[in-house]
């Protein structure tokens, strides 16, 4: 039970990384919100956490909007009394070379995942400031330090998390804030599913050469993402502070000749 009653809020809850989360967090012990747009998986996922005799809720809010937001924050502190940890996990993708991106995909993909990350946590931290307590994670990806080649938009928000969790490590720790950043190599969720299906006539020899890139011989699995999640929600991560955590099969340290 390394998330005893820690009350824990994750968004983009309802599917891949974050869904698996949600399930391990509680079966540590944790209560734990589940936010997500998707009013069904979200339900959903609370609903099997809740079967298998854990603590969780839905609760749906857009991760860009303030209005949407500022209301389920309040919520969760009127039912739960506190939050311990924030993982700012929802995001989406966005395949292009900068001159294939249309303008609405570059701000849409903006404002998930940078503007995504600002407004859960611009309204939970002055509830954590208070407390002199808290952990943010905010969700990057290992592409935040390597070249991919399509990923343009997708890779700039990935590195202003990155920055974005250094800067805000700074600000926060003189409240015995944590904030560090998740940084996952590729993994097998329906966000890559639907990349695979939607970027290539022949998806499954596409995985066959994913397989490949990773010095694993294998994608990652949501549970491999979420195990480093629950150490960066627990205290046993008390000593990491800004860090940068790979989960990624050893894509970022080498390649495969
Ligand atoms: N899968 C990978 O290979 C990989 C690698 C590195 C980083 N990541 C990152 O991990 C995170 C989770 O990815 P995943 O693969 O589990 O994706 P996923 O698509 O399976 O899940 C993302 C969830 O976020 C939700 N969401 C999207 N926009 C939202 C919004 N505005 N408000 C609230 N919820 C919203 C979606 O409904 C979905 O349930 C993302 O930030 C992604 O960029 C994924």
């Amino acid at each position: 039970m390394r998330l005893q009653g820690k009350v824990i809020l994750i968004t983009g809850a309802a599917s891949g990384i974050g869904r698996s989360s949600a399930i391990l967090f509680a079966s540590e012990g944790a209560k734990v919100i589940v936010n997500d747009l998707s009013e069904e998986k979200g339900e959903e996922t609370a609903a099997e956490i809740r079967a298998a005799g854990g603590e969780a809720v839905y609760m749906k809010a857009d991760v860009t909007d303030p209005a949407s937001v500022s209301p389920m924050v309040d919520e969760i502190l009127k039912q739960f009394g506190h939050i311990d940890v924030l993982f700012n996990n929802a995001g989406i993708s966005g395949v292009g070379a900068l001159h294939e991106i249309e303008p609405d995909m570059w701000d849409r993909v903006v404002n998930v995942n940078i503007r995504g990350v600002y407004v859960p946590s611009k309204y939970v931290l002055p509830h954590m400031m208070e407390r002199k307590s808290g952990s943010i994670i905010n969700m990057s990806s290992c592409i935040a330090e390597i070249g991919l080649g399509k990923r343009a938009v997708y890779a700039a928000t990935k590195g202003a998390v990155l920055s974005l969790t250094k800067s805000m490590q700074v600000d926060y720790a003189p409240y015995n804030i944590r904030v560090n950043a998740l940084l996952p190599g590729t993994i097998l969720t329906p966000f890559v599913e639907k990349y695979l299906r939607e970027s290539y006539d022949n998806p499954e020899e596409a995985y066959e050469g994913l397989k490949k890139r990773q010095l694993s011989g294998d994608l990652g699995r949501p549970e491999d993402v979420a195990k480093a999640a629950l150490f960066l929600a627990s205290d046993e991560s008390k000593f990491m502070m800004g860090s940068p955590l790979y989960i990624d099969g050893g894509v970022t340290s080498g390649k495969n000749a």
